[in-house]
């Protein structure tokens, strides 16, 4: 008998995106350093990703730091990169627990070649994972990633959306994902910031004002529920005229 564990595991699984923003405003509410915000993030993000899988998500891709970042005042800098290189020591038992895949996208190249050593030793210990795909976004700039994906191309014609898409994908060291159905930003800004540019073209965009370390499992399943109540129509026309 075909058993389902949630009401979407029917349904081919949704590409969550997140751009976690507001840690550094919770931690001036909350009389505490900017790291402190960032670490709380860090709780934030580990709830929704178990949460994940049970809303029918199957591919989950959040901005941790772009390649803008780097312009932050140098402590905020170190602060950020030993907190992923922490992360990734203490949460990689958890992920692979819960059958998740680990994936960084971004460059690697400018990254402290510690913290490059232990994403490599995490993307290897995760790679079984089938229940979700977590991809974790690097110093991550779209437009960089779109262009140089653009300059890897050789043919004799333009690629296809899905050539290029794959080529995307490994041009960000992950591999091709699949278009973002959903793209959530948290903090209250209704901006894109340089995040999933080709991925999003027909993304569903969801904006909290709620800052990211208060956003929890039930913030995003209001998230996802919104989700599935829009029309998506692609260019097309809605459902009942198209009759
Ligand atoms: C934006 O808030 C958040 C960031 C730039 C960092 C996000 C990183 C984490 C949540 C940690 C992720 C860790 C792992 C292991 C994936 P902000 O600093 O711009 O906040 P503000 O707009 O209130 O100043």
């Amino acid at each position: 008998m075909l058993q389902s564990t949630s009401p979407d595991a029917a349904r081919p699984g949704l590409h969550v995106a997140i751009i976690m923003d507001g840690n550094g405003r919770w931690a001036a509410a909350h009389g505490r350093p900017r790291a402190a915000g960032h670490a709380a993030g860090v709780s934030a993000l580990r709830e929704v990703a178990e949460t994940a899988p049970a809303l029918g998500i199957a591919t989950l891709t959040v901005y941790a730091f772009s390649a803008d970042n780097w312009a932050r005042p140098r402590a905020e800098v170190s602060a950020l990169m030993r907190l992923l290189q922490r992360s990734l020591a203490t949460e990689v038992d958890r992920c692979v627990t819960n059958g998740v895949r680990l994936s960084i996208i971004g460059r690697r190249d400018r990254l402290p070649a510690s913290l490059a050593r232990a994403i490599a030793a995490a993307e290897e210990r995760t790679a079984d994972g089938r229940r979700l795909w977590l991809r974790v976004a690097v110093d991550y700039s779209a437009r960089d990633l779109i262009r140089r994906a653009a300059a890897a191309w050789v043919g004799p014609r333009p690629p296809t959306r899905e050539e290029f898409s794959a080529l995307i994908g490994e041009v960000g060291s992950a591999g091709g994902a699949p278009d973002v159905d959903l793209l959530v930003r948290t903090g209250g800004e209704q901006r894109l910031s340089d995040f999933l540019l080709w991925e999003c073209a027909y993304a569903e965009l969801y904006f909290t004002p709620r800052m990211w370390p208060d956003f929890d499992a039930a913030e995003l399943g209001r998230a996802v529920a919104d989700f599935r109540r829009r029309e998506r129509r692609f260019g097309g026309l809605p459902q009942a005229a198209a009759g």
